[in-house]
Protein backbone atom coordinates (compact mmCIF):
# COMPACT_ATOMS: atom_id res chain seq x y z
CA UNK A 1 0.00 0.00 0.00
CA UNK A 2 1.25 3.41 -1.09
CA UNK A 3 1.75 6.30 1.51
CA UNK A 4 -0.57 8.08 -0.80
CA UNK A 5 -2.99 5.52 -0.31
CA UNK A 6 -6.60 7.57 -0.07
CA UNK A 7 -7.18 5.39 2.96
CA UNK A 8 -4.02 5.37 4.54
CA UNK A 9 -4.93 7.04 7.33
CA UNK A 10 -7.67 5.14 7.58
CA UNK A 11 -8.21 2.19 10.37
CA UNK A 12 -10.23 -0.28 11.33
CA UNK A 13 -10.70 -2.01 14.80
CA UNK A 14 -10.80 -6.11 15.24
CA UNK A 15 -12.23 -6.92 18.35
CA UNK A 16 -11.71 -10.70 19.10
CA UNK A 17 -13.96 -12.70 21.27
CA UNK A 18 -13.75 -16.03 19.74
CA UNK A 19 -12.05 -17.45 23.00
CA UNK A 20 -13.23 -20.35 24.98
CA UNK A 21 -12.57 -19.06 28.07
CA UNK A 22 -11.41 -22.21 29.87
CA UNK A 23 -9.69 -20.14 32.40
CA UNK A 24 -12.78 -18.91 33.57
CA UNK A 25 -15.45 -21.49 32.58
CA UNK A 26 -15.72 -23.28 35.82
CA UNK A 27 -16.72 -20.10 37.87
CA UNK A 28 -19.35 -19.36 34.88
CA UNK A 29 -21.17 -23.10 33.98
CA UNK A 30 -24.95 -22.60 35.24
CA UNK A 31 -27.29 -25.46 34.92
CA UNK A 32 -27.86 -24.29 30.65
CA UNK A 33 -24.16 -24.65 29.75
CA UNK A 34 -20.92 -22.53 30.14
CA UNK A 35 -21.07 -19.28 29.31
CA UNK A 36 -18.19 -17.40 27.58
CA UNK A 37 -16.75 -14.81 29.18
CA UNK A 38 -16.78 -12.41 26.24
CA UNK A 39 -20.57 -12.20 26.66
CA UNK A 40 -20.67 -11.54 30.14
CA UNK A 41 -22.37 -8.29 31.04
CA UNK A 42 -21.30 -5.27 31.56
CA UNK A 43 -23.58 -2.68 32.27
CA UNK A 44 -26.08 -3.90 30.04
CA UNK A 45 -24.43 -4.94 26.94
CA UNK A 46 -21.76 -7.98 26.67
CA UNK A 47 -18.66 -6.88 27.94
CA UNK A 48 -17.25 -6.94 24.08
CA UNK A 49 -19.59 -3.71 23.36
CA UNK A 50 -17.90 -1.55 25.75
CA UNK A 51 -14.55 -1.64 23.46
CA UNK A 52 -16.59 -1.19 20.50
CA UNK A 53 -17.87 2.11 22.12
CA UNK A 54 -14.88 3.10 22.83
CA UNK A 55 -12.73 2.62 19.42
CA UNK A 56 -16.14 4.18 17.75
CA UNK A 57 -15.14 7.66 19.79
CA UNK A 58 -12.23 7.85 17.19
CA UNK A 59 -11.80 9.75 14.34
CA UNK A 60 -9.38 7.68 12.09
CA UNK A 61 -11.36 4.23 13.33
CA UNK A 62 -13.21 3.97 10.53
CA UNK A 63 -14.96 0.52 11.11
CA UNK A 64 -15.42 -2.68 13.41
CA UNK A 65 -14.74 -6.46 12.88
CA UNK A 66 -15.78 -8.27 15.50
CA UNK A 67 -14.61 -11.99 15.48
CA UNK A 68 -16.89 -14.72 17.37
CA UNK A 69 -16.69 -18.70 17.87
CA UNK A 70 -18.25 -20.41 14.67
CA UNK A 71 -21.28 -21.61 16.25
CA UNK A 72 -22.03 -18.77 17.93
CA UNK A 73 -21.82 -16.41 14.38
CA UNK A 74 -25.19 -16.29 13.53
CA UNK A 75 -26.51 -15.24 17.12
CA UNK A 76 -23.77 -12.91 18.01
CA UNK A 77 -24.54 -11.22 14.88
CA UNK A 78 -28.07 -10.83 15.74
CA UNK A 79 -26.98 -9.28 18.91
CA UNK A 80 -24.63 -7.12 17.39
CA UNK A 81 -27.13 -5.48 15.31
CA UNK A 82 -29.46 -5.04 18.61
CA UNK A 83 -27.18 -3.24 20.36
CA UNK A 84 -26.61 -0.86 17.36
CA UNK A 85 -30.42 -0.13 17.29
CA UNK A 86 -29.62 0.90 20.57
CA UNK A 87 -26.29 2.81 20.68
CA UNK A 88 -25.69 3.97 16.84
CA UNK A 89 -22.09 4.05 17.02
CA UNK A 90 -21.79 5.69 13.59
CA UNK A 91 -19.20 3.13 11.53
CA UNK A 92 -19.73 0.19 9.07
CA UNK A 93 -19.13 -3.30 11.32
CA UNK A 94 -19.14 -7.21 9.78
CA UNK A 95 -18.55 -10.42 12.13
CA UNK A 96 -16.55 -13.43 11.20
CA UNK A 97 -15.82 -16.15 12.63
CA UNK A 98 -12.53 -16.96 14.44
CA UNK A 99 -10.42 -20.10 14.71
CA UNK A 100 -8.80 -22.02 17.31
CA UNK A 101 -5.97 -20.11 18.07
CA UNK A 102 -5.83 -16.71 19.03
CA UNK A 103 -3.68 -15.97 16.13
CA UNK A 104 -6.16 -17.90 13.40
CA UNK A 105 -8.91 -15.42 14.47
CA UNK A 106 -6.45 -12.63 14.28
CA UNK A 107 -6.10 -13.84 10.59
CA UNK A 108 -9.84 -14.46 9.56
CA UNK A 109 -10.36 -11.00 11.02
CA UNK A 110 -8.07 -9.38 8.61
CA UNK A 111 -9.32 -11.30 6.04
CA UNK A 112 -12.87 -10.28 6.94
CA UNK A 113 -11.51 -6.74 6.24
CA UNK A 114 -13.85 -4.85 3.64
CA UNK A 115 -11.33 -2.42 2.03
CA UNK A 116 -7.79 -1.92 2.32
CA UNK A 117 -6.94 0.59 5.24
CA UNK A 118 -3.51 1.98 6.59
CA UNK A 119 -3.52 0.41 9.87
CA UNK A 120 -5.59 -1.83 12.26
CA UNK A 121 -5.85 -1.87 15.67
CA UNK A 122 -6.12 -5.71 17.25
CA UNK A 123 -8.11 -6.06 20.45
CA UNK A 124 -8.77 -8.53 22.76
CA UNK A 125 -12.84 -8.74 23.86
CA UNK A 126 -11.80 -9.63 27.45
CA UNK A 127 -9.99 -6.60 27.97
CA UNK A 128 -13.72 -4.12 28.25
CA UNK A 129 -11.66 -1.34 29.81
CA UNK A 130 -9.05 -0.22 27.38
CA UNK A 131 -9.77 3.62 26.63
CA UNK A 132 -10.37 5.41 23.37
CA UNK A 133 -7.17 7.27 25.01
CA UNK A 134 -5.14 4.67 24.81
CA UNK A 135 -6.57 3.31 21.53
CA UNK A 136 -5.37 6.81 19.98
CA UNK A 137 -1.93 6.49 21.61
CA UNK A 138 -1.59 3.12 20.28
CA UNK A 139 -2.44 4.66 16.04
CA UNK A 140 -0.69 7.66 17.18
CA UNK A 141 2.57 5.76 17.14
CA UNK A 142 2.27 4.17 13.85
CA UNK A 143 3.88 5.33 10.43
CA UNK A 144 5.67 3.40 7.54
CA UNK A 145 8.67 3.37 9.32
CA UNK A 146 6.88 2.30 12.67
CA UNK A 147 4.76 -0.36 11.58
CA UNK A 148 4.02 -1.73 15.11
CA UNK A 149 3.28 -0.19 18.56
CA UNK A 150 1.71 -1.88 21.72
CA UNK A 151 1.10 -0.70 25.11
CA UNK A 152 3.05 -2.12 28.19
CA UNK A 153 2.88 -1.48 31.49
CA UNK A 154 6.25 -2.16 34.19
CA UNK A 155 5.99 -5.20 35.96
CA UNK A 156 6.03 -5.22 40.10
CA UNK A 157 6.37 -8.40 40.37
CA UNK A 158 9.58 -10.54 39.71
CA UNK A 159 9.19 -12.63 36.38
CA UNK A 160 11.14 -16.22 36.19
CA UNK A 161 11.48 -18.50 33.38
CA UNK A 162 11.15 -21.92 34.71
CA UNK A 163 11.75 -25.06 33.00
CA UNK A 164 8.96 -28.53 32.62
CA UNK A 165 10.16 -29.09 36.23
CA UNK A 166 9.06 -25.57 37.14
CA UNK A 167 12.64 -25.19 38.02
CA UNK A 168 14.07 -21.63 37.37
CA UNK A 169 16.04 -21.24 34.44
CA UNK A 170 16.62 -17.24 34.43
CA UNK A 171 15.51 -14.40 36.28
CA UNK A 172 15.28 -11.93 33.97
CA UNK A 173 16.45 -7.83 35.16
CA UNK A 174 12.54 -6.58 36.14
CA UNK A 175 13.41 -3.23 35.48
CA UNK A 176 13.73 -4.60 31.22
CA UNK A 177 10.15 -6.48 31.47
CA UNK A 178 6.62 -4.89 30.83
CA UNK A 179 3.72 -6.40 30.97
CA UNK A 180 1.86 -6.56 27.08
CA UNK A 181 -1.75 -5.36 26.37
CA UNK A 182 -4.10 -4.78 23.60
CA UNK A 183 -5.35 -2.93 21.76
CA UNK A 184 -2.03 -3.67 19.43
CA UNK A 185 -1.65 -1.34 16.66
CA UNK A 186 -0.27 -2.60 13.37
CA UNK A 187 -0.16 -1.01 9.83
CA UNK A 188 -1.50 -3.88 7.72
CA UNK A 189 0.68 -4.75 5.15
CA UNK A 190 3.15 -5.79 6.93
CA UNK A 191 0.66 -7.64 9.72
CA UNK A 192 -1.03 -9.28 6.82
CA UNK A 193 2.52 -10.51 5.91
CA UNK A 194 3.89 -11.57 9.05
CA UNK A 195 0.38 -13.86 9.62
CA UNK A 196 1.08 -15.37 6.19
CA UNK A 197 4.41 -15.83 7.20
CA UNK A 198 3.30 -17.48 10.61
CA UNK A 199 1.12 -19.86 8.82
CA UNK A 200 3.40 -20.97 6.29
CA UNK A 201 6.10 -21.42 8.53
CA UNK A 202 4.66 -22.47 12.04
CA UNK A 203 5.01 -19.85 14.26
CA UNK A 204 3.24 -19.41 17.49
CA UNK A 205 2.37 -16.51 19.13
CA UNK A 206 0.11 -15.52 22.09
CA UNK A 207 0.44 -11.45 20.71
CA UNK A 208 0.29 -10.06 16.93
CA UNK A 209 3.49 -8.17 18.10
CA UNK A 210 5.73 -11.34 18.42
CA UNK A 211 4.88 -12.13 14.90
CA UNK A 212 5.43 -8.78 13.88
CA UNK A 213 9.53 -9.14 15.91
CA UNK A 214 9.68 -12.48 14.74
CA UNK A 215 9.50 -10.82 11.02
CA UNK A 216 12.29 -8.99 11.59
CA UNK A 217 10.09 -5.00 12.26
CA UNK A 218 10.44 -2.48 15.02
CA UNK A 219 7.86 -2.52 17.31
CA UNK A 220 7.48 0.04 19.66
CA UNK A 221 6.02 0.39 22.87
CA UNK A 222 3.59 2.88 24.47
CA UNK A 223 2.26 3.27 27.81
CA UNK A 224 -0.74 1.01 28.81
CA UNK A 225 -3.15 1.21 31.38
CA UNK A 226 -3.48 0.07 34.92
CA UNK A 227 -7.41 -0.19 34.35
CA UNK A 228 -6.83 -2.32 31.03
CA UNK A 229 -7.41 -5.60 32.55
CA UNK A 230 -7.86 -8.74 30.57
CA UNK A 231 -10.59 -10.68 32.34
CA UNK A 232 -9.06 -14.15 33.05
CA UNK A 233 -9.41 -15.50 36.36
CA UNK A 234 -12.74 -16.03 38.77
CA UNK A 235 -10.97 -12.98 40.80
CA UNK A 236 -11.36 -10.65 37.66
CA UNK A 237 -15.21 -11.06 37.90
CA UNK A 238 -15.49 -8.46 40.43
CA UNK A 239 -14.39 -5.64 38.20
CA UNK A 240 -17.85 -6.71 36.28
CA UNK A 241 -19.84 -5.74 39.32
CA UNK A 242 -22.01 -3.03 38.12
CA UNK A 243 -21.37 0.55 39.15
CA UNK A 244 -24.93 1.14 40.67
CA UNK A 245 -23.92 -1.37 43.13
CA UNK A 246 -22.12 1.13 44.83
CA UNK A 247 -24.93 2.56 46.29
CA UNK A 248 -27.54 0.86 48.96
CA UNK A 249 -30.67 0.23 47.28
CA UNK A 250 -34.35 0.34 49.12
CA UNK A 251 -37.06 -2.00 47.66
CA UNK A 252 -40.81 -1.95 48.39
CA UNK A 253 -43.49 -4.76 48.72
CA UNK A 254 -47.12 -4.07 49.39
CA UNK A 255 -50.01 -6.72 49.39
CA UNK A 256 -53.63 -7.04 50.40
CA UNK A 257 -55.69 -10.67 51.44
CA UNK A 258 -59.56 -10.59 51.75
CA UNK A 259 -60.92 -12.13 54.61
CA UNK A 260 -63.85 -15.03 54.66
CA UNK A 261 -66.41 -13.22 54.85
CA UNK A 262 -68.78 -14.88 57.44
CA UNK A 263 -72.01 -17.08 55.75
CA UNK A 264 -69.38 -17.26 53.16
CA UNK A 265 -70.99 -20.48 50.91
CA UNK A 266 -69.68 -20.74 47.64
CA UNK A 267 -67.43 -24.17 47.65
CA UNK A 268 -65.10 -22.19 45.40
CA UNK A 269 -64.38 -19.42 47.95
CA UNK A 270 -64.20 -21.79 50.96
CA UNK A 271 -61.44 -24.09 49.26
CA UNK A 272 -59.70 -20.46 49.10
CA UNK A 273 -59.89 -19.89 52.64
CA UNK A 274 -56.52 -20.27 54.89
CA UNK A 275 -55.70 -20.02 58.56
CA UNK A 276 -54.27 -16.60 58.75
CA UNK A 277 -50.05 -16.74 58.63
CA UNK A 278 -48.36 -13.49 59.54
CA UNK A 279 -44.57 -13.59 58.57
CA UNK A 280 -44.60 -17.48 58.78
CA UNK A 281 -46.67 -17.34 62.26
CA UNK A 282 -49.92 -18.42 62.08
CA UNK A 283 -52.31 -16.44 64.14
CA UNK A 284 -54.92 -18.36 65.82
CA UNK A 285 -58.63 -17.19 66.27
CA UNK A 286 -57.37 -14.64 63.53
CA UNK A 287 -59.94 -14.06 60.67
CA UNK A 288 -59.33 -16.81 57.66
CA UNK A 289 -57.45 -14.97 54.49
CA UNK A 290 -58.63 -16.19 50.83
CA UNK A 291 -55.48 -17.02 48.81
CA UNK A 292 -54.31 -19.15 46.46
CA UNK A 293 -51.00 -19.29 48.71
CA UNK A 294 -50.68 -19.59 52.43
CA UNK A 295 -52.14 -16.14 51.94
CA UNK A 296 -48.92 -14.91 54.15
CA UNK A 297 -49.61 -10.87 53.51
CA UNK A 298 -46.98 -9.73 55.39
CA UNK A 299 -44.32 -12.13 53.54
CA UNK A 300 -45.70 -11.59 49.76
CA UNK A 301 -45.34 -7.93 50.52
CA UNK A 302 -41.68 -8.73 52.23
CA UNK A 303 -40.75 -10.75 49.04
CA UNK A 304 -42.12 -7.99 46.59
CA UNK A 305 -39.62 -5.49 48.48
CA UNK A 306 -37.07 -7.72 48.20
CA UNK A 307 -37.90 -8.24 43.94
CA UNK A 308 -37.56 -4.39 44.09
CA UNK A 309 -33.84 -4.52 45.41
CA UNK A 310 -33.13 -7.23 42.47
CA UNK A 311 -34.77 -5.34 39.85
CA UNK A 312 -36.51 -8.48 39.27
CA UNK A 313 -40.97 -8.02 38.84
CA UNK A 314 -42.92 -8.57 41.12
CA UNK A 315 -44.51 -11.57 43.19
CA UNK A 316 -46.67 -12.52 40.37
CA UNK A 317 -44.38 -13.00 37.92
CA UNK A 318 -42.19 -14.89 39.82
CA UNK A 319 -45.04 -17.49 41.18
CA UNK A 320 -48.14 -17.26 39.12
CA UNK A 321 -51.49 -17.87 41.26
CA UNK A 322 -52.77 -19.49 37.90
CA UNK A 323 -49.93 -22.04 38.79
CA UNK A 324 -51.19 -25.37 40.66
CA UNK A 325 -47.49 -26.03 42.09
CA UNK A 326 -47.62 -22.72 44.52
CA UNK A 327 -51.73 -23.81 45.90
CA UNK A 328 -51.21 -23.52 49.57
CA UNK A 329 -47.87 -23.20 49.22
CA UNK A 330 -45.86 -21.91 52.81
CA UNK A 331 -44.64 -18.10 51.43
CA UNK A 332 -41.36 -18.88 53.07
CA UNK A 333 -40.38 -20.37 49.58
CA UNK A 334 -41.43 -17.09 48.28
CA UNK A 335 -38.75 -14.92 50.07
CA UNK A 336 -36.11 -17.50 49.93
CA UNK A 337 -36.43 -17.37 46.40
CA UNK A 338 -36.48 -13.61 46.33
CA UNK A 339 -33.03 -13.47 48.40
CA UNK A 340 -31.50 -15.48 46.08
CA UNK A 341 -32.44 -12.86 43.27
CA UNK A 342 -31.11 -10.37 45.55
CA UNK A 343 -27.48 -12.15 46.02
CA UNK A 344 -27.47 -12.96 42.67
CA UNK A 345 -27.41 -9.33 41.80
CA UNK A 346 -24.84 -8.42 43.89
CA UNK A 347 -26.47 -7.20 47.43
CA UNK A 348 -27.64 -8.35 50.80
CA UNK A 349 -30.60 -7.25 53.13
CA UNK A 350 -29.38 -5.24 56.18
CA UNK A 351 -32.54 -3.98 57.31
CA UNK A 352 -36.49 -4.56 56.97
CA UNK A 353 -39.06 -2.59 58.54
CA UNK A 354 -42.67 -3.89 58.19
CA UNK A 355 -46.14 -2.83 58.84
CA UNK A 356 -49.11 -5.19 59.12
CA UNK A 357 -52.66 -2.80 58.84
CA UNK A 358 -55.77 -5.01 60.00
CA UNK A 359 -58.10 -3.78 62.45
CA UNK A 360 -58.55 -7.61 63.63
CA UNK A 361 -57.24 -9.65 64.98
CA UNK A 362 -54.67 -8.01 68.03
CA UNK A 363 -51.18 -8.37 66.50
CA UNK A 364 -49.24 -6.95 69.26
CA UNK A 365 -49.08 -10.73 71.31
CA UNK A 366 -47.55 -12.32 68.03
CA UNK A 367 -44.69 -9.48 67.13
CA UNK A 368 -42.00 -11.06 68.83
CA UNK A 369 -42.39 -14.31 66.96
CA UNK A 370 -42.97 -12.45 63.71
CA UNK A 371 -39.96 -10.28 63.81
CA UNK A 372 -38.46 -13.35 64.74
CA UNK A 373 -39.30 -15.55 61.80
CA UNK A 374 -38.70 -12.67 59.41
CA UNK A 375 -35.45 -12.02 60.59
CA UNK A 376 -34.43 -15.80 60.49
CA UNK A 377 -36.02 -15.67 56.82
CA UNK A 378 -33.79 -12.81 55.74
CA UNK A 379 -30.91 -14.58 57.68
CA UNK A 380 -30.86 -10.93 59.74
CA UNK A 381 -30.67 -10.38 63.34
CA UNK A 382 -33.74 -9.71 65.23
CA UNK A 383 -32.66 -5.82 65.99
CA UNK A 384 -32.14 -5.30 62.27
CA UNK A 385 -36.23 -6.23 61.72
CA UNK A 386 -39.07 -4.19 62.81
CA UNK A 387 -42.94 -5.47 62.61
CA UNK A 388 -45.96 -3.06 63.05
CA UNK A 389 -49.15 -3.27 63.10
CA UNK A 390 -51.44 -0.34 62.91
CA UNK A 391 -55.31 0.41 62.29
CA UNK A 392 -56.94 2.26 60.02
CA UNK A 393 -59.91 3.70 62.57
CA UNK A 394 -62.32 1.91 61.09
CA UNK A 395 -62.47 3.34 57.74
CA UNK A 396 -61.64 1.33 54.11
CA UNK A 397 -61.95 -2.63 53.77
CA UNK A 398 -59.40 -3.02 56.91
CA UNK A 399 -61.69 -0.84 59.10
CA UNK A 400 -64.74 -2.97 58.13
CA UNK A 401 -63.08 -6.11 58.61
CA UNK A 402 -62.79 -7.45 55.23
CA UNK A 403 -59.26 -8.01 54.94
CA UNK A 404 -55.41 -7.02 55.74
CA UNK A 405 -52.57 -5.15 54.16
CA UNK A 406 -49.08 -5.26 54.44
CA UNK A 407 -46.28 -2.97 53.53
CA UNK A 408 -42.25 -4.01 53.37
CA UNK A 409 -39.44 -1.93 53.04
CA UNK A 410 -36.17 -3.58 52.63
CA UNK A 411 -32.63 -1.36 52.36
CA UNK A 412 -30.03 -3.45 51.03
CA UNK A 413 -26.22 -3.10 50.91
CA UNK A 414 -24.31 -4.14 48.01
CA UNK A 415 -21.46 -7.22 48.65
N1 LIG B 1 -9.56 -15.36 21.31
C1 LIG B 1 -10.07 -15.55 20.03
N2 LIG B 1 -9.87 -16.75 19.40
C2 LIG B 1 -9.22 -17.76 20.00
C3 LIG B 1 -8.68 -17.57 21.29
C4 LIG B 1 -8.86 -16.35 21.93
O1 LIG B 1 -10.68 -14.64 19.48
N3 LIG B 1 -9.08 -18.90 19.36
C5 LIG B 1 -9.81 -14.10 21.98
C6 LIG B 1 -10.58 -14.26 23.29
O2 LIG B 1 -11.99 -14.25 23.04
C7 LIG B 1 -10.12 -13.07 24.11
C8 LIG B 1 -8.72 -12.78 23.56
O3 LIG B 1 -8.58 -13.53 22.36
O4 LIG B 1 -10.92 -11.93 23.89
C9 LIG B 1 -7.65 -13.10 24.57
O5 LIG B 1 -7.62 -14.48 24.84
P1 LIG B 1 -7.80 -15.12 26.26
O6 LIG B 1 -7.90 -14.09 27.32
O7 LIG B 1 -6.77 -16.20 26.38
O8 LIG B 1 -9.25 -15.74 26.13
P2 LIG B 1 -9.67 -17.24 25.96
O9 LIG B 1 -8.75 -17.94 25.05
O10 LIG B 1 -11.12 -17.22 25.60
O11 LIG B 1 -9.52 -17.78 27.45
P3 LIG B 1 -8.67 -19.03 27.97
O12 LIG B 1 -7.28 -18.84 27.48
O13 LIG B 1 -8.86 -19.00 29.45
O14 LIG B 1 -9.34 -20.23 27.33
MG1 LIG C 1 -6.58 -18.14 25.57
Amino acid sequence: MSATHPHNDHAWAIILAAGSGTRLAPALAGSYGPQRKQYLDLDGAPLFWRSACAFARIQQVQGLIFVFPAEDQERMTQVVADLYNRDPLGLPWRTCTGGVRRQDSVRLGLAALPEPVGSVLVHDAARPFASAALARRVLGALSDQQPAAIPGLAVTDTIKRVDGDDIIVETPMRADLRAVQTPQGFRLAPLLAAHARAEAEGWEATDDAALMERAGHKVVMVQGEEGNVKITNPADLELLRPNAIAAPRTGWGYDVHRYLAQGEGDPKVLAKARPMMLGGVSIAGAPQVLAHSDGDVLLHALTDALLGIACAGDIGQLFPDTDAAFENMPSAIFVTEALRRVRLAGFRPAHADLTVVAQTPKLAPHMARITAQVAQLLELPASAVNVKATTEEGLGFTGEKRGLKAVAVVTALPG
